[in-house]
Order: structure tokens, then C-alpha cells, then sequence
């Protein structure tokens, strides 16, 4: 199945939304969606390898879901200092690189140890870059590379008219890697819920209806597939 496939997105970029109601439909507590979705996270990261795309980032907390009840925000930082801990020999076994985004201070100590544990400990691999954004919001990230161009100025560093679409993009968290090429939804939802607001003006959108937990590496396939169906115009004309 992959090897068929012709047109590969550098970057995939995942809201993997839809736990909560994977988990309901089942009569289960919420958490045990998200300990489903963590395995849903394995495959898709497998099927990129695969696929040999270069970056994949997954929306694994917003910044805006800190207004989550205190039982379940407690649960998801367990369950990803846990993630982090047991599946970072496996991303070594698979040449991953570990990175995050967002405000990732605002984490609890012991995640944000283990996420700098595990993110130093894959630095040499040459793989995939995998992106976790943690407390990631657009906005944020957006007023905070604003305030990173602004101490570069006061400093005297760059000069106000030297600001473009190209500078300003260095000041975003994103500043190391191309913009998404795909940007895969579950669940159905039809909005952004404050992802990457910056970097997704060109992106291929693909809405999937299946809840988070339920996505497959085929399912990542099919996205994948329909990626190279698109004509990307950027605002140009078809030549
Ligand atoms: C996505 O699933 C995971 C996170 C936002 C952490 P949800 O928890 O949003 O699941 P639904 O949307 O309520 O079904
Ligand atoms: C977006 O999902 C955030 C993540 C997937 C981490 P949400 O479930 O938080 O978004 P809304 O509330 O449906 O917009
Ligand atoms: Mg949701």
C-alpha cells in the first residue's frame, strides 16, 4: 500500500481529536480514550516511517485544555510522562527524532524532565522528527514570536523594516521545519481549535470522520492518497 503511493507530504500534521467520545460510546472513562488514542499515535508514526515523510506533528494538548476538569489534565500528564518514558527505546529502534512545541514550561515537572530527557536522547536520529505540540495554542505562539522580534529590535539587532513573511517565521516555535503539506482532522470536526494558524495557510486539509483512537496506519494511507490527488495552486493560476 505505501509503496503505491506517489506524491508524499514532507509534513503531516494530526489533530487527533475524539477520545472522549470513543471512550463514552463505550460506557468507559474518558482517560481510557486517551490510553487508546497513545496506541493510535504508534501506528501513524510507523506508517510515516514508512511513507519516509520527514516531519509529523500531533496536536496532543492545547493550551486551551488546561480548562479541562483537574482529573482528567491530571491523567493526560500522567499518561504522557508514561508514553515518553516507555516508548523512547522504540523511537531510538526506529531512527526517530523527538521535538515539541508550545509553552512547554507550563507542563508539570516531571513530564517536562522526561520530555527533555527523551527529546536529547533522540537528537542524533535522522529519521522522522516527530513533533509533540504540549500546551501549544496558534495565538500564543503567535503573540510570543512577536515579543521574540520585538527584544531583536530593542536590542538593535534587526531593523523594523527588515520584517517579512520569512523573519517572522524564525520567531515562531515551528522555526526549524518546512509547513505542513497535510493536516489530518478525526472525529469529524470541521475547525482548526487554534492549531498552527500561522503555518497552515497552504496546507491540504483531510477530515476523517473516525475518532482518534479507531485511526490506522491505513487510514494514514488513505489520507495520504487523497494528499496526491490535490492541485496546489497557492493563489496562482494552473499552468
Ligand atoms: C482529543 O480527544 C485529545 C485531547 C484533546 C487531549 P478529546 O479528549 O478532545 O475527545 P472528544 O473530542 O471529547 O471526543
Ligand atoms: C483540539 O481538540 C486539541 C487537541 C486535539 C489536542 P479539542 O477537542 O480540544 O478541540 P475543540 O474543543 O473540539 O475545538
Ligand atoms: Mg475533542
Amino acid at each position: 500500500m505505501a509503496t503505491a503511493l506517489k506524491l508524499i507530504p514532507r509534513h503531516i500534521a494530526i489533530i487527533m481529536d475524539g477520545n472522549g467520545r470513543w471512550a463514552r460510546s463505550r460506557g468507559l472513562p474518558r482517560i481510557k480514550g486517551h490510553e487508546k488514542g497513545a496506541d493510535a499515535v504508534r501506528a501513524c508514526v510507523e506508517a510515516c516511517g514508512e511513507l519516509k515523510v520527514e516531519f509529523l506533528t500531533l496536536y496532543a494538548f492545547s493550551a486551551e485544555n488546561w480548562q479541562r476538569p483537574k482529573t482528567e489534565v491530571f491523567a493526560l500528564m500522567r499518561l504522557l510522562e508514561r508514553f515518553l518514558k516507555e516508548k523512547t527505546a522504540e523511537l531510538l529502534e526506529k531512527n526517530v527524532r523527538l521535538q515539541a512545541i508550545g509553552r512547554l514550561t507550563d507542563l508539570p515537572a516531571g513530564c517536562q524532565k522526561q520530555l527533555h530527557e527523551s527529546i536529547e536522547r533522540t537528537s542524533g536520529n535522522t529519521g522522522l522528527t516527530l513533533i509533540l505540540a504540549l500546551s501549544y495554542g496558534g495565538r500564543l505562539e503567535i503573540i510570543d514570536g512577536i515579543k521574540s522580534l520585538l527584544r531583536q529590535i530593542d536590542s538593535g539587532h534587526i531593523d523594523r523594516a527588515m520584517i517579512d513573511v520569512d523573519m517572522f517565521s524564525k520567531h515562531l516555535y515551528t522555526r526549524y521545519y518546512p509547513d505542513p503539506d497535510l493536516l489530518v482532522r478525526t472525529s469529524g470536526e470541521m475547525r482548526l481549535s487554534n492549531f498552527l494558524l500561522w503555518q497552515l495557510s497552504y496546507t491540504e486539509m483531510y477530515v476523517t470522520p473516525k475518532l482518534w483512537p479507531d485511526f490506522t496506519k491505513k487510514d494514514l494511507f488513505d489520507a495520504v492518497e487523497d494528499f496526491g490527488r490535490r492541485n496546489r495552486r497557492y493563489g496562482a493560476v494552473e499552468n
